[in-house]
């Protein structure tokens, strides 16, 4: 990582009066959960998502695609946050006002303490019915059992509450994303490849009206025309950047 990008970041949360944050399956991987498209352990590498992903997938096989979820619900139950969640859990008091907008589903923003969490693509621990949307209580959900329960509302099958490819995105939840968008003058991308829409355009959205994108990724093909780029992993990015921001300790963020 260029040490002068760290210093101008550190320089640009200093003044920032509105920070927003779009994260990624990579902010996660040091967790321990896989992302999706890593080409040797990514989700989609040993997985077609048509056959997951979508609900004619649900349709043509419930047991299947149900019971995939609830092995990556108990993955998400069995670790924890990492630095990163953790740092940008402490970012909220530290700037006046922070949006932290995800594209994951596995809860650990809210673990680590994240007080708001714009969740785009849905939270993989709660459940609703295939058919209405009614929300399935976590009481009716039996992760020892291959089948979904019924909605006792409708009858209908109960499916993961996540966004699948095809569906649109919770429009509350879209809505306060875009418009965060608009109003951030730092808007910092982390551990996302960007190539699923429409979180994929909401920094370009903030770009376009002026605030200085920022994107934090081991992988240079993730950065983004005109951005600063941070080369390298999140949970070690973050910590440094509390560090070189407000002079902290950046052992602080492993818990
Ligand atoms: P991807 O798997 O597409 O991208 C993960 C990104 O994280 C890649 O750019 C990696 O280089 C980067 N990365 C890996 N390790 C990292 C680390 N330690 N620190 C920081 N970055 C790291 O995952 P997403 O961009 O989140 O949608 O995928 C977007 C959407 O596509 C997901 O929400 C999901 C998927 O299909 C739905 O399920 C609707």
């Amino acid at each position: 990582m260029n040490s002068n990008d760290l210093q101008t970041l550190a320089q640009l949360l200093k003044e920032s009066r509105h920070l927003a944050i779009l994260t990624g399956a990579g902010i996660s991987a040091e967790s321990g959960l896989p992302t999706f498209r890593d080409p040797l352990t990514g989700l989609w590498a040993n997985f077609r998502p048509e056959d997951l992903a979508t609900p004619e997938a649900f349709q043509r096989n419930p047991e299947f695609v149900w019971q995939w979820y609830v092995d990556r619900r108990k993955m998400a139950n069995h670790v924890r946050p990492n630095p990163g969640h953790h740092m940008i859990a402490w970012l909220a008091d530290r700037i006046p006002k922070l949006t932290l907008i995800t594209q994951n589903v596995d809860g650990l923003h809210q673990a680590a303490g994240s007080p708001e969490v714009i969740e785009l693509h849905g939270n993989i621990h709660r459940s609703k019915c295939f058919l209405y949307g009614h929300p399935i209580e976590v009481e009716l959900v039996d992760e020892n059992s291959i089948k979904p329960p019924e909605c006792p509302e409708c009858g209908s099958l109960a499916r993961p509450d996540v966004v699948w490819f095809g569906e649109t995105l919770p429009e509350k939840e879209l809505t306060e994303a875009v418009s965060a968008a608009c109003s951030a003058d730092l808007f910092l991308v982390i551990g996302t490849s960007g190539v699923v829409n429409p979180a994929a355009s909401l920094s370009l959205t903030a770009r376009n009206l002026g605030a200085t994108v920022a994107v934090i990724n081991p992988d240079p093909g993730a950065a983004i025309r005109g951005s600063l780029f941070l080369k390298g992993n999140s949970g070690k990015i973050l910590p440094e950047l509390a560090a070189e921001t407000w002079g902290i300790d950046p052992s602080l963020f492993m818990k």
